[in-house]
């Protein structure tokens, strides 16, 4: 696992639980952003069932991409990373024509993460299949910290909730796989599937320390170390989307001792689907539409964070970042509210009064993160 912290390469895995939800608009969008910064950026089309990242791209799919790696020994990654038509963006397909790509053997898998781990760029997005199958789950494990792309529907947010618990297993296991015996409890755990018999982390790693202490503290050590970051995307209603992170974000913490962070939220745009059919990021293509500030403020976000995944404290508003993507979406709402219906819109005064009272939430919210972080710097 590669942690994103150090000032090398970031790997970005972007996956959802639910199929549909925008992992490709997104990583798309975040790649041609963070590109157009000046970074040079990958983008790897790692939903190799259904790979796509190309017509997004508007690029003809006749590239070599990851199944032909997998099928001739002689190429290395490097032949298979090519440019896009945008500046410091280049990109793997993924081969949608070659078939048999969808499962993939251990030896194929490694020779895939070997190829991402060895790309030499600022950032490496990896856009990949939905679902929680072994295959994702170990793909998105190569960083500590990918982004889980979840709309606001019930299902969406329950299958992102699933994708990290199978996530946290799935570490575990991979991590404790020479510790027989407190892999095999992990194994048995997991299996369980009564409902409303969500494990707690916490009380499965007492019953892993009893069989093996050792074993207890590697995997409260690497629990710790992964960082997800939920986007929320095609977004109508966004106090829905905030009740149900809401709860997306306290069953994460409770049952698995994960600590979430919110990247931002990206409403529903009929400029989506425009940039869809001209093959063009919404960024490079309408970079005035809603969806595109938000995606470009959420690789901002990226940018601005050297030591990604942690979000630097002289942004004190992003740590609480669930809380900060709330402001900046009703924000956008009555922006695009304004803007979409001139007549009915406030008036200026009224667009300051609210604009003044949403920095004073932000100042707020800055005075207590600085209390309490001075708290725990100097505690008594
Ligand atoms: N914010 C948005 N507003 C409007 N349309 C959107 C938005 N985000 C994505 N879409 C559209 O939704 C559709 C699905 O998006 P996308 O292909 O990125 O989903 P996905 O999660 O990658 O799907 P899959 O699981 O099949 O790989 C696309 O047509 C895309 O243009
Ligand atoms: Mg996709």
């Amino acid at each position: 696992m590669i942690q994103n912290q150090s000032a090398g390469t970031k790997i970005i895995p972007v996956a959802s639980g639910k199929g549909g939800v925008g992992k490709s608009f997104a990583c798309v969008n975040l790649a041609a952003s963070l590109a157009a910064a000046g970074k040079h950026t990958v983008l790897v089309d790692l939903d190799l069932g259904g790979s796509n990242i190309h017509t997004y791209l508007g690029v003809r799919n006749t590239y070599r991409g990851i199944g032909t790696l997998l099928s001739d020994h002689k190429l290395s990654f490097d032949d298979i990373v090519h440019p896009s038509p945008y500046p410091n963006l280049d990109f793997v397909p993924g081969d949608v024509l070659v078939t048999g790509l969808a499962t993939l053997t251990a030896a194929q898998r490694k020779r895939i993460v070997n190829g991402i781990t060895g790309v030499s760029a600022d950032y490496v997005i990896l856009d990949l299949g939905s679902g929680t199958t072994p295959q994702v789950l170990d793909f998105f494990l190569i960083s500590n910290s990918g982004i889980i792309v979840t709309t606001p529907q019930p299902a969406a947010a329950v299958n992102a909730y699933s994708f990290l618990k199978n996530l946290v297993f799935r570490a575990l296991l991979v991590r404790l796989a020479d510790r027989k015996e407190a892999a095999r409890y992990l194994r048995e755990a997991a299996k369980e599937k009564r409902p409303g018999s969500a494990p707690r982390i916490d009380n499965l790693l007492k019953e892993v320390g009893r069989i093996d202490s050792g074993a207890r503290k590697t995997a409260r050590t690497l629990i710790k170390s992964l960082r997800p970051f939920v986007l929320g995307n095609l977004v109508e209603d966004a106090e829905l989307f905030q009740r149900l992170t809401g709860s997306l974000r306290d069953l994460s913490t409770n049952n698995l001792n994960l600590d979430l962070s919110c990247l931002g939220v990206v409403f529903r745009d009929p400029a989506a689907e425009k940039a869809d059919l001209e093959g063009a990021p919404i960024v490079s293509a309408h970079p005035e539409a809603l969806a595109a500030t938000q995606l470009d403020r959420a690789a901002q976000k990226i940018l601005q964070s050297p030591s990604f995944p942690e979000l630097p404290l002289d942004y004190e508003e992003y740590a609480d970042s669930f809380e900060l993507s709330m402001i900046e979406a009703r924000l956008d709402r009555e922006q695009a509210r304004a803007a979409a219906a001139p007549d009915d819109s406030m008036s200026q005064e009224d667009f300051v009064q609210l604009v003044a009272e949403q920095q004073k939430k932000i100042s707020e919210l800055k005075q207590t993160i600085r209390n309490l972080t001075v708290g725990q710097q100097s505690p008594g």
